[in-house]
């Protein structure tokens, strides 16, 4: 007998089987804060997506609720929900892929780095219990501030020695949705048909869009630049203050969040050609995109996580400019992440 919260059928339990010995592969994934703002759309989504057989969510407060109300949707995958750091090992044994957006939120005049203080505790603890029950595991970091966070995961894989730089993955995706949205408004194009790299990190100016290598290939004037720059760099802050002290970006969020695993997710399958940008460890691969350790940049995801990191092509003077500023920031978030493990 299990202790955790069984609210699957067994007829779901069987189709999961069958998926997992089949042709057709079925991943077990597990959302680490599934009650959250972010966690309870994410996990929705999640459970609509066929490459996943198995949804595990886990909660320090109401998890059962959203396990409940998940579960009654008519899609492929086992919905499983745990409480309480208790049964946060049996949430993570036998998982693929472990998305974490536990922590707090920012509110009006909040920066992520003010978020620090609660969020690196909680992101430690659960990448403790990562290394121990899913060490293999692909990890997607949402919890902010990401610049620290996701070295803080590091070193906790590190101390427990299970790091595979591969397998750790920021989640950056927001910004390049962001930056397709806003960028396809000014050019007047549809959104989808839009590709803007995002490289750096996850907040303020660390966040630095390649306007110069937006797909389809265009130009911007020096006003649309500045601009589009400005509001990439500060969508998150233009949500958090029309929510007026309700959170932060939370749909959007999960929507990326989705996109984002699911690329992760046709990675693991073994699908060709899946790039998408994220914050990763340099040691990744041979290329070291700038000499930090971290970086966010455009990855080719394939079955072992990040099977390429790409270098950041030709920049004009504007984005060499901000690369420099966004270097400088980026460097002090790391450390204070590879600090915070090492106390
Ligand atoms: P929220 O407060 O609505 O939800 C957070 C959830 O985490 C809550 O259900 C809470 O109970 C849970 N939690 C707290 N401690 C936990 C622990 N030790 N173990 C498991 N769960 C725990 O916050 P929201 O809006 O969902 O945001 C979550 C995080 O995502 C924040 O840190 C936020 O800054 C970050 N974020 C990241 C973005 C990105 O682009 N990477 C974008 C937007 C938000």
């Amino acid at each position: 007998p299990t202790n955790h919260l069984q609210v699957e059928g067994s007829c779901n339990i069987w189709r999961a089987d069958c998926r997992a010995k089949g042709g057709s592969p079925g991943f077990k994934v597990a959302i680490l804060g599934a009650a959250g703002g972010i966690g309870q759309p994410l996990a929705m989504l999640m459970k609509m997506n066929p490459l996943v057989s198995v949804l595990h969510l886990y909660d320090v407060v109401n998890s059962p609720g959203v396990t409940s109300d998940i579960s009654h949707m008519d899609t492929g995958a086992v919905v499983r929900g745990f409480l309480g750091q208790q049964q946060l090992e049996d949430a993570l044994t036998g998982m693929d892929l472990v998305i974490i957006p536990a922590g707090v939120p920012r509110k009006p005049g909040m920066t992520r780095d003010d978020l620090f203080n609660i969020n690196a505790g909680i992101v430690k603890t659960l990448c403790e219990g990562i290394a121990k029950c899913c060490p293999n595991a692909i990890v997607n970091v949402i919890s902010n501030p990401v610049n620290s966070t996701v070295p803080i995961a590091a070193e906790v894989f590190k101390k427990a020695g299970t790091f595979d730089p591969k397998r750790l993955l920021g989640v950056t995706m927001l910004d390049v949705v962001r930056a397709n949205t806003f960028v396809a408004e000014v050019l007047g194009l549809d959104p989808r048909e839009v590709n803007v790299p995002v490289v750096g990190g996850h907040a303020g100016v660390t966040i630095l869009p390649l306007l110069s290598q937006v797909k389809p290939p265009c130009s911007f004037t020096q006003e649309e630049i500045e601009y589009l720059t400005s509001r990439i760099q500060n969508g998150g802050t233009e949500v958090v203050e029309a929510k007026a002290g309700a959170g932060s970006a939370t749909l959007s969020m999960a929507y990326a969040a989705v996109k984002f695993a699911d690329a992760c997710l046709r990675g693991l399958r073994g699908d060709a050609g899946v790039v998408e940008c994220a914050f990763v460890s340099s040691q990744a691969r041979l290329l070291y995109v700038t000499e930090l350790p971290f970086f966010a940049s455009k990855v080719r995801l394939g079955r072992n996580g990040v099977e390429e990191i790409y270098a950041l092509g030709p920049l004009n003077s504007h984005e060499r400019v901000g690369l420099e500023k966004a270097k400088k920031e980026l460097a002090s978030s790391i450390e204070k992440g590879v600090s915070f493990v090492g106390k």
